[in-house]
């Protein structure tokens, strides 16, 4: 009897420590964990509140000025202000005890490669708000200085920042956390033939002066801090959206972007109210490292989906997805990225049922996850973990299509088995809860069970959630969408191969810019030159002016070692700097030794004019490829 006991004790100690092991956190909320990318003391000081005044200097490339931090104390006997700085110049800094400042000492730390170096400011107790005299210097990795032959009118010269995930660093002093909220004030001063716009309350209209205020008054973390400063004007499209622009821009984007209000309105009716007043976008050079970056108010966007049919549009249901998943509901570190692009991709499409439909949404979410499919054989498995382990690297080094359609794939699954309505309710009460607050995988995964797995019982398992969340790779059961739009491009490419149908009679008049991508992503490896030349002869996709189609069928052709292409593929390299849309190009062409000289003449003309983040992304690819 009592070997027995002790046997099903021991069975049972077994049954408990692997349930634990798989289990997730089962504590209420837990501390937030801490955030590695930081050297900031964010666990016992925080700023409340920011004063940036700069001035925009384009012949040195530099911010010039000054920040003021409102600081609030967490531990009462902080004596330093610990922030996070890159490449900056610091000549000053004082603290203020309620009726005066006087100067403190700083020390600045030599460079961590990843976070940068670390500057303590003393912090006598009377100090009430410090402020750090310093500049940004040209080689900001945050910061893109344009010439004038690099923008859309020639004429003036262009900047802008592109602070998320850990660059907001180099170009202001600050605490460089998400898990942490500021809001804040700000005086900008430029020539005054160049107009700065930062993402936050503003007058659209031009000064004399070249002297312009911002403010923003919700809290948001550091990486949305944003400024860009150029020939840029103004064009209202509705009640809360309106373009900011180079002139040659302005039209062009406002008919493209003319359903953003429709969006808003559609957002709302699905997760609340759009908290942040007025949504307008930016429309920037193409150097533009990403597709689009969602700062608060003023989403920053790539010229490059400018198409004139509207097709590319997702990207901004995705950006203004963020003003509730990403800006509202915040990761509260860089491995917790998921919470923000996984939520707003699966947001984006669901914006874009309401506003264009099932059948485009559909699509998009087949190419997505077809592209997540082809990326992950790729990647290390540690980086198809949605909660994956970056400490000691760059976030930007460990980004990939795993935080979108991997999380993406996740709430459609728990879509799925819930069910559109409670799953909707819960998607509500999450973004209504956590609004203006950050969160980190574990507190999330507390939240889902209370309010959804335990909610609805016997739906979902927690092995179920763990698997998705740190585990590699997708799990087996994953959603699988099918487009029927999409079997029928495959019926028709299959009759084509097999030479049952010519390629005129290929029915691509109805075909949707989402039709042809699944057709150029789809031909087989083995496809013949000739057949590739057909295409061409027949639908002209060398000179698709759709940069997405462009880019498919450029890689198509680079990985068939086709340079009858080359001309275009030059030309599409040196004057798009969007980071996804080049680096596949470069990474095909470095694949193929015979290619060596072509893709380093096309990368010494083209380099000059990307981003720091694209020209660090490309040299790494060089390097590699030097090195194999
Ligand atoms: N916030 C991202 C861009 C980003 C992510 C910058 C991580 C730095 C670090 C932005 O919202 C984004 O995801 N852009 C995508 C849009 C696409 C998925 C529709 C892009 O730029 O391609
Ligand atoms: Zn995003």
């Amino acid at each position: 009897m009592a070997q027995q006991t002790k046997f099903i004790s021991i069975i049972s100690l077994i049954f408990i420590s692997l349930y634990l092991s798989i289990s997730l956190p089962s504590v209420a909320a837990a501390k937030l964990d801490t955030d590695w990318h930081t050297y900031s003391n964010y666990q016992d000081i925080i700023t409340t509140n920011l004063h940036l005044d700069l001035r925009v200097d384009f012949d040195k490339k530099q911010l010039v000025g000054s920040v003021q931090h409102q600081i609030k104390r967490i531990n009462p006997k902080v004596d330093q202000l610990i922030l996070d700085t890159r490449d900056l110049d610091v000549h000053k800094t004082e603290v203020y005890d309620g009726t005066q400042w006087s100067t403190t000492q700083f020390t600045l730390s030599e460079r961590d490669p990843v976070r940068g170096s670390k500057l303590t400011i003393t912090l006598p107790s009377s100090a009430k708000s410090v402020k750090i005299f310093y500049n940004s210097r040209p080689e900001a990795s945050g910061l893109q200085w344009l010439k004038p032959i690099q923008t859309a009118g020639k004429k003036h010269p262009f900047m802008f920042s592109q602070s998320q995930a850990i660059h907001a660093r180099s170009w202001i002093p600050i605490q460089d956390t998400p898990a942490m909220r500021v809001t804040y004030t700000a005086t900008v001063k430029t020539d005054p033939s160049i107009r700065p716009i930062m993402a936050a309350k503003n007058d659209p209209k031009w000064n004399d002066e070249g002297v312009y205020s911002f403010e923003m008054p919700q809290a948001i973390p550091t990486y949305l801090i944003a400024i860009a400063a150029g020939n840029i004007h103004y064009k209202k499209m509705s009640k809360q959206t309106a373009i900011y622009s180079e002139p040659e821009y302005l039209e062009s984007a406002a008919y493209e972007f003319s359903d953003t209000q429709a969006m808003i309105e559609a957002t709302e009716k699905l997760y609340g109210p759009y908290r942040w007043t007025d949504y307008d976008l930016l429309i920037l050079p193409p150097s533009f490292p990403f597709g689009g970056m969602e700062n608060p108010r003023l989403s920053f966007i790539t010229p490059t989906v400018i198409a004139g049919d509207k097709s590319l549009v997702n990207l901004i249901a995705h950006e203004l997805a963020h003003s509730w998943s990403g800006n509202l509901v915040t990761n509260a570190t860089w491995r917790d990225l998921w919470i923000n692009e996984g939520f707003t991709s699966y947001v984006e499409n669901r914006i874009m049922e309401e506003v264009f439909g099932k059948k485009r949404a559909i699509m998009e979410q087949a190419l997505a996850i077809q592209d997540l499919k082809k990326e992950v054989v790729d990647l290390p498995e540690g980086d198809t973990i949605l909660h994956v382990s970056i400490e000691g690297r760059d976030p930007d080094d460990a980004f990939s299509g795993v935080p979108y359609t991997k999380g993406q794939m996740f709430l459609m699954f728990l879509e799925e088995k819930f069910g559109r309505q409670n799953f909707d309710k819960f998607l509500r009460g999450y973004f209504d809860k956590y609004a203006f607050k950050s969160i980190d995988t574990d507190n999330f995964l507390i939240y889902l069970d209370q309010h959804l797995l335990s909610k609805y019982p016997n739906k979902v398992s927690k092995e179920e959630v763990n698997n998705w969340i740190k585990q590699p790779m997708l799990p087996a059961n994953a959603p699988n969408p099918t487009s029927d739009a999409f079997n029928q491009v495959q019926k028709n490419m299959d009759a084509w191969l097999a030479n049952d149908l010519s390629v005129d009679r290929i029915p691509s008049k109805s075909w949707t810019v989402h039709e042809w991508l699944y057709f150029l992503n789809n031909l087989p490896k083995d496809i013949s030159l000739d057949r590739l030349k057909e295409l061409d002869q027949q639908f002209m996709l060398t000179q698709s002016t759709n940069n997405e189609i462009a880019h498919a069928w450029l890689l198509i052709n680079i990985k068939k070692n086709n340079s009858a292409v080359d001309a275009r593929l030059e030309d599409y390299m040196v004057s798009i700097g969007r980071r996804k849309l080049i680096v596949p190009l470069y990474r095909a062409l470095l694949d193929d030794s015979s290619r060596h000289n072509f893709v380093k003449k096309v990368y010494a003309k083209a380099r000059p004019g990307y981003h720091p983040l694209a020209q660090g992304t490309i040299d790494g690819l060089f390097k590699k490829a030097k090195s194999k």
